[in-house]
C-alpha cells in the first residue's frame, strides 16, 4: 500500500531545525524557530506559569475531558485580552471565542468553518507570510493566493502596494492579516496604514482572519492588540487565531483559541456551533493544562502582574538585541544601512538576505537562519553575537 510513497520536503522552519540537532559544528548557532531564549540559549519557564503550575497541581480534581470548546474560563479570559474588558462586541455577546491546540490549530479551525459552511473558498495571504500558512489553509480546502507586502529592498512594507492588491480582492473572499509583529519580517503598518486596510475591508466586504501570535512581544499587551480592536470597532466582522505560546511561554502546551467577531448575539452562537463541530471531527476537544495556566495567571492579580513583567522583560530584551545587532553589522559594513533592523517589531527580522546567502550562513559559518532571510532576533545573546554579525557580514561583502 505504500510502496509509492515518497519522503514529505523537509518543513520550511520546523526541517531546519531538525538539521540543526544533526550539525555536529560546536560553534552553531541556531535563529531559526521562534521560540524566546534567554541570555543562556534555553527557553525559560516563566516564574508565573511555574507557579500556576503549583496551584494547578494542589487543586486540579479531575482530568475530564475538556468540552469541545475548551474551558470556558480560559475563553472568557483570553477574549479579553484580545478585545478589551469592555469591549462593546462582548457585552453585546458578539464576541464568542474556543481554545484551541495552539494558534495553527486555530487557523485550521476557521478554515475549517469558512470552508464547511461555504462562507469562502479563497484566503489571501502577505507575500511574504508565515511558512505554514498555506499548508494549513490549503489542507482545510481553501485556495490561498497573495497581495503585496515588501518593498524591493524587502526589509519595509510598501504601504501603497500593499492597498492597491488588498483593492483587487474579490468580496467574499478571505483576508489573512498578521495582527502585530508580522512573521517572517517584523514589519508592521502603521497606525495610519490600518485605518486604510480598514477602510479597504469595509468597501470591497472581504473578511479578515487575523493571526495575532505575538501579542505583547511589538510595543505591549493593549497595543499589539489594537489592529484587531480597531477592526471590531470598526464594525468589521472578523475571526482571529490568537496564540499564548510565545507570550506566555507555552509552546509545547499547544494553547491558543479562535475568536468570532459578528454582527449579532444570534450568528455568534451559530457560529460557535460551527467551530465546535469543526472541532469534533479534527481533534474532539483541546488539551487542558496550557488553558489551565493562562486561566490562572489571568484570575489572579499578583501572577498577573509577574507575567505582565516577565513579558516586558521578553520584549525588552529583544529590543536591545536588535540594537546590538544593528550596531555590530554597522561596524562591520559601515556603508550598508541596518537600522531597518530596529523598525521591525517583535521576534524576527527579514534581513534582505538571499537563499544563497544564507545557505552560506548555514555551510560556512553554522549560522542557522530561515531560508527566506528570517532571523529569529531571540536566538542571539552575548556569546555568539559577533559569531554571528562577522558572518552575516561575510556573506554580504
Ligand atoms: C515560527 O514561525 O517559527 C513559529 O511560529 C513556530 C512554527 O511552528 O513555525
Amino acid at each position: 500500500m505504500f510502496e509509492s510513497i515518497q519522503p514529505a520536503p523537509p518543513d520550511a522552519i520546523l526541517g531546519l531545525n531538525e538539521s540543526f540537532q544533526k550539525d555536529p559544528r560546536a560553534e552553531k548557532v541556531n535563529l531559526t524557530v521562534g521560540v524566546y531564549k534567554d541570555e543562556s540559549g534555553t527557553t525559560p519557564i516563566l516564574d508565573a506559569v511555574k507557579e500556576a503550575e503549583r496551584r494547578l497541581i494542589e487543586t486540579e480534581t479531575t482530568k475530564s475531558y475538556l468540552s469541545m470548546g475548551g474551558d470556558p474560563d480560559f475563553n472568557r479570559r483570553v477574549r479579553a485580552l484580545l478585545l478589551g474588558e469592555d469591549a462593546a462586541a462582548i457585552t453585546e455577546g458578539r464576541a464568542v471565542t474556543i481554545q484551541t491546540p495552539g494558534g495553527t490549530a486555530g487557523l485550521r479551525v476557521a478554515a475549517d468553518f469558512l470552508v464547511r459552511n461555504g462562507v469562502s473558498r479563497r484566503i489571501w495571504c502577505s507575500r511574504p507570510t508565515w511558512a505554514n500558512h498555506h499548508n494549513v489553509f490549503r489542507s482545510a480546502g481553501l485556495d490561498t493566493d497573495h497581495y503585496a507586502y515588501l518593498d524591493d529592498s524587502g526589509t519595509r512594507l510598501d504601504g501603497a502596494a500593499m492597498l492597491e492588491s488588498l483593492r483587487q480582492i474579490p468580496p467574499g473572499d478571505v483576508v489573512c492579516l498578521h495582527g502585530c509583529c508580522h512573521n517572517p519580517t517584523g514589519v508592521d503598518p502603521t497606525a495610519e496604514e490600518w485605518t486604510e486596510i480598514i477602510e479597504v475591508a469595509r468597501e470591497r466586504r472581504w473578511l479578515p482572519l487575523i493571526d495575532l501570535a505575538y501579542q505583547g512581544f511589538g510595543e505591549g499587551l493593549d497595543a499589539d492588540a489594537q489592529a484587531v480592536r480597531r477592526c471590531v470597532n470598526a464594525g468589521l466582522e472578523v475571526l482571529v487565531a490568537h496564540s499564548y505560546s510565545k507570550n506566555f511561554g507555552l509552546y509545547a502546551e499547544r494553547t491558543g483559541a479562535v475568536t468570532a467577531v459578528t454582527a449579532s448575539a444570534d450568528q455568534a452562537s451559530a457560529v460557535e456551533s460551527q467551530l465546535k463541530a469543526a472541532v469534533r471531527s479534527n481533534y474532539s476537544n483541546p488539551p487542558k493544562h496550557g488553558a489551565a495556566i493562562v486561566a490562572t495567571i489571568l484570575a489572579d492579580d499578583s501572577l498577573r502582574q509577574q507575567w505582565l513583567g516577565e513579558l516586558a522583560a521578553m520584549r525588552d530584551r529583544i529590543r536591545d538585541l536588535r540594537s546590538q545587532l544593528v550596531a555590530g553589522l554597522t561596524s562591520r559594513l559601515p556603508d550598508r544601512d541596518f537600522h531597518f533592523i530596529e523598525a521591525q517589531k517583535g521576534m524576527f527580522s527579514f534581513s534582505g538576505l538571499t537563499p544563497l546567502q544564507v545557505d552560506r550562513l548555514k555551510t560556512e559559518h553554522a549560522v542557522y537562519i530561515v531560508r527566506s532571510g528570517r532571523i529569529n532576533i531571540a536566538g542571539l545573546n552575548a556569546s555568539n553575537l559577533d559569531r554571528v554579525c562577522d558572518a552575516i557580514a561575510a556573506v554580504l561583502k
